[in-house]
């Protein structure tokens, strides 16, 4: 596991994407996979400046996302399809085809999740994967006690997630009861990962994952036996870390 400390959020965003520009100079039919929250909005930025000003082409990769609402239809406003769209897919030259998300509205949930693996192997398997950590540890929708050896599955939401979600909707009825998610597993079979954290709220969360025991309480914390992943952290993040392991700059 590397870890890499930056200045600041828009330190970690260019380097992110310079890893993925790089990528995708060098296998323009990369896997990607994708996160969704406020920590990958700056990467997202970058690769889109990338395509208008550089020419960085996503015509012929193809994306998997981590996670998706059940019950939330795609042109809502709060889904992460919307999402996706919104703050990176409409601004860069991917093929609608080529986007993979788990489908909330599915008849057959279940059979939906076994899809969404079918389809991850049947694209090669996700060459790189970014991540985002909850401060609980989470990553996708995979809650502390989650399996670490679990592949695509249904979720229910923590009362904690509805509520801090229930400003996004109408009424709590509203609020999404249960999510689609990659599982641990699913995610460790990546062939790269880059888990970003950036700011103070993360510190906890980053100590954990990067010096805590490996244990399902903080499924982040699984990261560690993966033989390609990436810590990218600004200072803030990195500041609950164990100084006496740090090397000089
Ligand atoms: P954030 O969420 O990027 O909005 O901080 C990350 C997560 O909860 O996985």
């Amino acid at each position: 596991m590397l870890l890499v400390i930056r200045e600041d959020y828009d330190a970690i965003s260019k380097l992110a994407s310079s890893r993925i520009s790089d990528l995708l100079k060098k296998n323009p039919y990369a896997i990607l996979g994708l996160a969704t929250g406020s920590t990958p909005l700056g990467l997202y930025k970058e690769l889109i400046r990338l395509h208008r000003e550089e020419g960085l082409d996503f015509s012929r990769v193809q994306t998997f996302n981590l996670d998706e609402y059940v019950n939330v239809p795609r042109e809502h406003d709060q889904s992460y399809y919307y999402f996706m769209q919104e703050n990176l897919f409409k601004h860069i030259n991917i093929p609608p085809d080529a986007i993979h998300m788990p489908n909330g509205m599915a008849a057959d949930i279940e059979e939906e999740c076994e899809l969404y693996e079918e389809q991850i192997i049947k694209a090669g398997g996700i060459d790189l994967q970014i991540l985002g950590i909850g401060c609980n540890g989470h990553i996708a929708f995979n809650e502390p006690y989650s399996s670490l050896g679990s592949r695509t599955r249904i979720k229910t939401l923590t009362e904690k997630t509805r509520n801090d979600n229930a400003r996004f909707f109408k009424n709590m009825d509203e609020v999404p009861k249960y999510a689609i998610t990659m599982g641990v597993g699913t995610i460790m079979d990546a062939k790269s990962i880059i888990l970003m954290a950036s700011g103070e709220k993360k510190a906890d969360a980053i100590r954990n994952t990067v010096e805590g025991p490996i244990t399902a309480r903080l499924p982040a914390t699984i990261v560690q036996m993966h033989r390609n992943a990436t810590i990218l952290i600004d200072k803030a993040a990195a500041s609950q870390l164990d100084q006496s392991l740090k090397i000089a700059e």
